[in-house]
């Protein structure tokens, strides 16, 4: 795909203070822009980020059609940068576009979107072991009309944000609170898709958890509030025993890619793995056994994050672990050796780009 690239002849970057990254503040170079209009998508463009301007009926502001996804590029050498599961994102962002009755993007436009960007912008992905350029492949529809049905012009855009470490001073365990009041998702809904809306929702219960000291909220089922989906951005496992369970994919649950590949690891430890419904009661009670060992939710953003508390109606399972445990330290190790192209990839997730200049002479 040939994409018109502008590049910028002011690059931000020597302003950048790379040793004290904020999550999501700091944005790269460049982006990429397409327009969808007359039922396809127009000719792609890579130009310096940047305001965009729409009138105020923008059609995604009123009515939320709008998906995202969230990735990230690793320095792996001076000549590579690796994305990582590139397929599955591309997957998963049209599974969430399909539901949202958005436009589906072609392989060849996420595929070379993203490599050029990188060729253009490899500078801003951090040197530093475990930061990463944060990638944000994202489309809203972008008519300028109120009316209360699906769009007919959408905007893809992908922008980048160097991020550090998520745990840059050592792990620190989560504690989680469940709600009896509101939940995240129902079957039917919209739960599997990555829409912006699903977060916009959840954010007044993720606050009152906050203030009453909690990481976040530990989502349950909407039907019988008993069965645990997720956390705010991540999926989570348990380690009972010898067993890795992990809720399965109903409809609800966002089908997270870092979850999917803690399950073909562990598999290929000759762990038993089980996605299926497990319930509150059911944790509380392999507590109190003592077989639950472990707990810890896995995500782009944080890779694996361990969880040191759950708060369920005023009772708490409190896991004796002021750090990440071996389970999880294990996990974390490998999907990061990965990533970064520090262990074998065999199974083909990596998606080397190649950014290795030409010798001048
Ligand atoms: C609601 C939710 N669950 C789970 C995840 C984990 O998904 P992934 O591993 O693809 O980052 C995310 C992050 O994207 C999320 O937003």
């Amino acid at each position: 795909m040939k994409i018109k690239i502008t590049q910028t002849d002011q690059s931000r970057i020597s302003s950048v203070d790379f040793d004290n990254l904020q999550f999501g503040r700091t944005f790269s170079d460049h982006m990429l822009e397409v327009v969808f209009k007359d039922g396809a998508w127009q000719q792609p463009e890579i130009k310096p980020y940047g305001p965009i301007s729409f009138e105020p009926s923008l059609h995604a502001l009123h009515y939320g059609q709008a998906v995202f996804e969230g990735m990230k590029a690793y320095y792996s050498s001076d000549d590579t940068i690796n994305l990582f599961r590139l397929d599955d994102h591309l997957e998963r962002i049209n599974n969430s576009a399909r539901r949202m009755s958005m436009p589906e993007l072609s392989k060849d436009l996420f595929f070379s979107g993203l490599e050029e960007l990188i060729k253009l912008d490899y500078k801003w992905v951090p040197k530093t072991h475990g930061h990463a350029l944060y990638i944000r492949p994202f489309m809203f529809a972008s008519e300028e009309y109120i009316a209360a049905k699906s769009a007919s012009e959408y905007s893809f855009y992908i922008i980048s944000s160097p991020v550090a470490a998520y745990y840059s001073e050592g792990f620190k365990p989560v504690k989680l609170t469940t709600s009896q009041n509101y939940v995240r998702a129902v079957k039917g809904g919209t739960g599997e898709a990555k829409a912006a809306g699903n977060y916009g929702g959840s954010f007044l219960p993720a606050k009152k958890a906050q203030k009453i000291g909690f990481t976040q909220v530990l989502w349950l089922d909407a039907i019988e509030h008993k069965y645990i989906e997720e956390v705010g951005t991540m999926n989570i496992f348990f380690l009972i025993g010898d067993t890795l369970i992990t809720p399965q994919l109903s409809g609800t649950v966002l089908p997270g890619i870092t979850r999917r590949s803690v399950i073909a690891i562990a598999k290929s430890w000759g762990v038993n793995v089980e996605e299926r419904r497990i319930s509150i009661d059911e944790l509380f009670e392999a507590q109190k056994s003592g077989d639950l060992k472990e707990i810890f939710g896995a995500g782009t953003a944080a890779v694996i994050s361990p969880v040191g508390m759950i708060d369920h109606k005023g009772e708490q399972i409190t896991l004796d672990q002021n750090e990440i445990g071996p389970f999880a330290q294990k996990m974390f190790e490998t999907v990061t050796g990965i990533q970064y192209g520090k262990l074998d990839d065999s199974y083909g997730w990596t998606h080397p780009v190649n950014v290795g200049n030409e010798v001048s002479v």
